[in-house]
């Protein structure tokens, strides 16, 4: 399959790098200290989802019933924790698949942006050494409503100046990949609960699958 596109929009977490052992670790740490059940499997669940909703989904499991000022409390301190974890991450997180196959798509003509829901994704690039790599970034600070809304990804395409049908998102999130084709793009499903879907346009064998499919 090829696809003639002009633009990859590409999610953050869980695509050009993993960061999903320190979301599930800064989410444990205060589900624990709460006395709420949390585990691998309903942190999945959190994938794509932004902080907030993240929080009401543990909160599933609480037996009584919190403010949304408590709420507010209990995201920032989860994210203080998240924070500390992720100064770990150092370029050696990016993988040099990830890598060449950025450096490869963009020798070719590509424009190439961000669109995730983190609101910490300009301190993860940075961690991670593409500080400025990408044309544009449209993350969790420029939006109102999280993915399966597509409001991200039509940022991401009107920072970028291109149309959205002419863009392709690559997506390990169900809710990344319903945003995508929302917004009118092309859906590229890569690992996580967005491969077989149903909803995507093509699965990703790998990261650098997208070499095979976009010429
Ligand atoms: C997404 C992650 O990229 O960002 C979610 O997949 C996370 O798990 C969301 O909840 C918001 O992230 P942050 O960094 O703003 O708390
Ligand atoms: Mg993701």
């Amino acid at each position: 399959m090829k696809i003639e596109k002009k633009a990859v929009i590409f999610d953050l977490d869980g695509v050009i790098c993993f960061t999903d052992k320190y979301h599930y670790e800064a989410w444990k740490a205060l589900a624990d200290r709460l006395g709420i059940y949390f585990d691998e499997k309903i942190n999945d669940r959190l994938r794509g989802v932004s902080r907030m909703a993240s929080l009401e989904i543990i909160l599933e499991r609480a037996t009584k019933e919190y403010t949304q000022t408590e709420k507010e409390t209990f995201t920032a301190e989860k994210n203080d924790i998240y924070r500390e974890l992720l100064k770990k991450m150092t370029p050696a997180d990016l993988s040099d698949e990830v890598k060449d196959t950025l450096v490869e798509l963009r020798r070719r003509g590509y424009k190439l942006s961000i669109g995730s829901s983190s609101k910490n994704t300009k301190f993860i690039l940075k961690q991670i050494g593409l500080d400025g790599f990408f044309d544009v970034i449209a993350d969790g600070t420029d939006i109102t409503h999280s993915k399966p809304d597509p409001e991200v990804f039509l940022i991401s395409a009107q920072k970028i100046g291109i149309d959205p049908v002419d863009c392709v998102v690559v997506e390990d999130a169900t809710a990344g990949i319903k945003a995508a084709k929302a917004g009118g793009m092309t859906a590229l499903a890569l690992f996580g609960d967005a491969k077989d879907c149903g909803l995507e346009d093509y699965n990703l064998t790998s990261f650098s699958d997208l070499l095979n499919v976009l010429p």
